[in-house]
């Protein structure tokens, strides 16, 4: 299964390709979290991106195509991934396609008051990256991972300025990504307002476990 996750910042993409690549046995690969992994460990690509990421706007396309290109040449995306925050532009589509075909392109629908405040209270482990929400998905211990005991922190896109930036460049560059996708066929909408268990279950009935 070739999946690519699309739709607005918050929408829960990451939440549900993290369950779905478990349950599916395929490898998640988030454009975002690459990227926030080479700042971590400052390589020359963090360095490069970390001012353009802080800020809410997108890395270019000929940096981000070449990384992902890289990445779906491993072993582990031969029988299937989902390609979560990528494409997020057309440019980035087409060259995708010259890549690989996908299968479906699964659209999160929601709107933008909810995008804000899962945003805004959004934590993320910084040992394990694994997300939480200080309202919807609380830790066990406040500020600390259930998972690996790693402390909670607030990315630095998750700041009020850096949303209201990533919500317009989602307008303007990657909503056309749907169209684009409806057209070819492939688009699949889930509904992501609801908690994340009812959204895996929607996806479910549209892609079964083999
Ligand atoms: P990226 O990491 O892809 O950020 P994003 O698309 O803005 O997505 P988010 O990670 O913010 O949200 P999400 O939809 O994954 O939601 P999540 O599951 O975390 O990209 C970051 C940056 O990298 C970009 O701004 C850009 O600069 C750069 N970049 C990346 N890809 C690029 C590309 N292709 N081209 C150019 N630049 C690129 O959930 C959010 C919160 O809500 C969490 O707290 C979670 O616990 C909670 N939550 C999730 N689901 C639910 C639910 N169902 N109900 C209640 N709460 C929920
Ligand atoms: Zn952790």
């Amino acid at each position: 299964m070739k999946l690519i996750f699309l739709g607005p910042p918050g929408a829960g993409k990451g939440t549900l390709a993290a369950l779905v690549a478990g349950l599916y046995k395929i490898p998640h690969i988030s454009t975002g979290e690459i990227f926030r992994a080479a700042i971590r460990e400052k390589t020359p690509l963090g360095l490069k991106v970390q001012a353009i990421i802080d800020a809410g706007q997108l890395v270019s396309d000929d940096i981000t195509i070449e990384l992902v290109r890289e990445r779906l040449a491993k072993a582990d995306a031969g029988n299937g991934f989902i390609l979560d925050g990528f494409p997020r532009t057309i440019p980035q589509a087409e060259a995708l396609a010259t890549i690989v075909a996908v299968d479906a392109a699964v659209n999160f629908d929601i709107a933008d008051g909810d995008v804000v405040s899962r945003l805004s209270g959004r934590r993320v482990c910084k040992a394990c990256s694994q997300n939480y929400h200080v309202d919807y998905m609380r830790p066990k211990v406040d500020g600390i991972c259930d998972k690996c005991g790693g402390e909670l922190f607030i990315r630095e896109d998750d700041k009020i300025e850096a949303i209201t930036k990533r919500l317009e460049v989602y307008r303007a560059q990657t909503a056309p990504l749907i169209d684009h996708y409806r057209k070819a066929g492939k688009l699949v909408d889930i509904d992501a307002r609801p908690a994340s268990g009812v959204v895996l279950e929607s996806f479910q009935k549209v892609f079964p476990v083999k």
